[in-house]
């Protein structure tokens, strides 16, 4: 028997860093990207893993134990109880940019998980497939906040605020944004470390921050579900800046950001942990190819048009 499971990618819309501090943010899944897991009965004794995206060929024992590919079959393993363990085969394939905040690391365990659970015939819930998740991207990313497992999990809106019941969002009217990468790669966990160091330092401005980004996150959320995105370009903006403030953006960032505005944007702002990585513009559809093929006359190494709805 083979099983097979698929999963999105994902960009915050609205509140990254402010979500670490108990913010609300926003994020929708991008289904142009996907993670694909194929699990087979292998043949031959061991469970082997194929991953050409990143050169990977390797049977499970011979990789260190927190790896982060092993560490998911593992947490599996002993969720269900498996013994003896099985003979596998296991593709695993990608089309999601790795390290620029499409959520690559908690899709491959997302899909891998589900995948696993159905050739296992091990049924799992959704907020089992989010809790177990979440504990992965604990072991790989320091203290994360959830929201990069909770929309890729659910493959819905999330409106998410740390610690609390998962809360969809109901999209009034479709618009779209347009995802521009820098393809500099950057950690996620040092931007949320370098926030930290300078919330420590001066926690009344870092607070205040913060709080005005809850604030747009939420008018964002009113905005999306009532139907009129259009407003949602100033809040880009807005959160941008905000953004830029944290010390999060770069020039690199704000280049694409400006790019956008000028080719007819309606607003643009980074995404994710910033230094590097993705920003986005929101568009009319009309203009959409148009502001992609600016950005990419800008450095921007690729771009993603997305329909949210
Ligand atoms: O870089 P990404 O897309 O994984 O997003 C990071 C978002 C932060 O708010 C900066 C950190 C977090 O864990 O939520």
């Amino acid at each position: 028997m083979n099983a097979f499971a698929s999963a999105p990618g994902k960009i915050i819309l609205f509140g990254e860093h402010a979500v670490v501090y108990g913010r609300p943010a926003l994020a929708v899944p991008v289904t142009q990207v996907h993670v694909n897991v194929e699990v087979l009965d292998s043949p031959r004794a061991g469970i082997f893993i194929h991953a050409p995206g990143i050169d990977l060929h390797a049977e499970l024992n011979t990789l260190p134990a927190d790896h982060p590919i092993a560490s998911v079959i593992l947490k599996v393993i002993q969720r269900f109880d498996i013994s003896p363990l099985p003979n596998l085969e296991i593709n695993i394939s990608s089309t999601i940019p790795v390290a620029s905040g499409l959520g690559s690391g908690a899709a491959v365990s997302v899909a891998l998980i589900r995948s696993l659970s159905s050739f296992l015939l091990h049924p799992i819930s959704d907020d089992e497939v989010n809790t177990l998740t979440y504990e992965i991207e604990k072991l790989h990313h320091g203290t994360p906040s959830g929201i990069d497992n909770t929309v890729i999990t659910y493959n819905k809106p999330v409106y998410f605020i740390k610690g609390q019941p998962v809360e969809m969002f109901k999209v009034g009217k479709p618009f779209t944004i347009v995802i521009g990468d820098t393809g500099i790669s950057a950690l996620t966990k040092e931007s949320v470390n370098d926030v930290r160091r300078l919330w420590l330092k001066d926690t009344a401005r870092f607070e205040s921050l913060f709080d005005e980004i809850a604030q747009v996150a939420l008018i964002a959320r009113r905005s999306i579900e009532s139907g009129k995105p259009e407003l949602l370009g100033k809040l880009m903006d807005h959160n941008h800046s905000l953004l830029q403030e944290l010390t999060v953006s770069s020039p690199e960032l704000d280049q694409l950001v400006i790019v956008a505005r000028e080719a007819g944007a309606l607003g643009a702002k980074l995404s994710g942990g910033g230094r590097g990585g993705n920003m986005i513009a929101l568009v009319e559809q009309a203009k959409a190819e148009s502001v992609a093929s600016a950005l990419i006359s800008a450095g921007a190494q690729h771009t993603i048009i997305t329909e949210v709805q």
